[in-house]
C-alpha cells in the first residue's frame, strides 16, 4: 500500500481561518462529506452517544484519539460529557483545526507510529483510521493505545475482510471503471479479520470484544466493524 498517497490527500483537507468550525464543518473536513462516505451530523451525534455509552463515558474522563482529524468525533463526544481531550493526526491543517475547535485540547501533527505514551488518558480511541495502516504498522499502533490508556481502547469504523468485495463494489459502482482505477490508483483499503485485533490484545494481556458497524444512514456501515480493547 502507498501510504504517502493517502498523506498527501488528507494534507490537502484544510479550511479557511474564518470559516466556523460546528460540528457539520468538522465532519466534513474530516472525509465524511461524499457518496458512500456521506455522514449527517444528526446521524453522527446518535453514533458517539453508542460509542460513549460502550466505554460508560462520564464527566471529567480524559480522552485521546489517534488519527483525530479535525476532531469531529472528540467534539461530538464533548457535547455529551465535560472531557479532557487530546488527539494526534498527521494532517497539519486538520490539527490546525481541531485546536481552533477545542482550543483547550492538546494536538499534536505526527504519525500515529509516533504518539508518545507516558502522559495517559482513560480512553484512548481511533475512528475510521486504521484501513490506512499496514498490519505491522496496525500492531505497533495498537500496542501504543494499550500503553496510553488507563481504562480501554475503541478502535472503530474498521473495514471486515468478511464483506471486502461488496464494500469495493459499492465504491466501484459509484464511478466508470476508469474514473475508478484513476481515483483510487495506489489508494487502497486494509481489510482485517476480527480475531487479528483479539489476537493482538491478547499479546498485551488484554480482552477485546467486536461489535458491528454503528453508524446510521451511512452506506459503509454494514462493511464496518469496532472493537473495545480492556485492560485487566
Ligand atoms: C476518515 S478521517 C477520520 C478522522 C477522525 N478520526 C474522525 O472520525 O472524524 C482519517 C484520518 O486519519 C488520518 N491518518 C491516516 N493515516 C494516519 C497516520 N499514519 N498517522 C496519523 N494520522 C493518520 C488522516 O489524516 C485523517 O485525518
Amino acid at each position: 500500500m502507498n501510504t504517502q498517497n493517502w498523506k498527501e490527500i488528507w494534507g490537502r483537507r484544510t479550511h479557511a481561518t474564518e470559516e466556523s468550525l460546528d460540528l457539520a464543518t468538522l465532519i466534513k473536513l474530516d472525509g465524511f462529506d461524499t457518496g458512500a462516505g456521506r455522514i449527517e451530523a444528526a446521524d453522527w451525534q446518535n453514533y458517539a452517544g453508542v460509542i460513549a455509552q460502550k466505554l460508560a463515558l462520564k464527566d471529567g474522563d480524559s480522552i485521546y484519539e489517534l488519527g483525530c482529524g479535525a476532531g469531529a468525533f472528540l467534539f461530538a463526544l464533548r457535547q455529551l460529557h465535560t472531557l479532557k481531550v487530546g488527539g494526534l493526526d498527521y494532517s497539519t491543517a486538520l490539527i490546525e483545526a481541531a485546536s481552533r475547535a477545542m482550543p483547550d485540547g492538546y494536538f499534536i501533527a505526527d504519525e500515529a507510529k509516533n504518539v508518545e505514551t507516558d502522559s495517559q488518558y482513560d480512553y484512548v480511541i481511533s475512528n475510521s483510521v486504521f484501513h490506512y495502516f499496514s498490519y505491522e504498522y496496525a500492531a505497533t499502533v495498537i500496542a501504543s493505545m494499550i500503553k496510553k490508556s488507563k481504562v480501554a481502547v475503541a478502535i472503530m469504523e474498521i473495514p471486515d475482510l468478511k464483506t471486502k468485495f461488496e464494500s469495493e463494489t459499492l465504491r466501484r459502482d459509484a464511478l466508470s471503471v476508469e474514473a475508478y482505477e484513476k481515483k483510487y490508483a495506489g489508494l487502497e483499503h486494509t481489510y482485517y479479520e476480527r480475531d487479528w485485533f483479539k489476537q493482538q490484545a491478547a499479546l498485551h494481556g488484554c480482552t477485546c470484544e467486536d461489535f458491528d458497524g454503528c453508524v446510521p444512514n451511512y452506506a459503509q456501515n454494514k462493511f464496518r466493524f469496532g472493537v473495545l480493547i480492556k485492560k485487566t
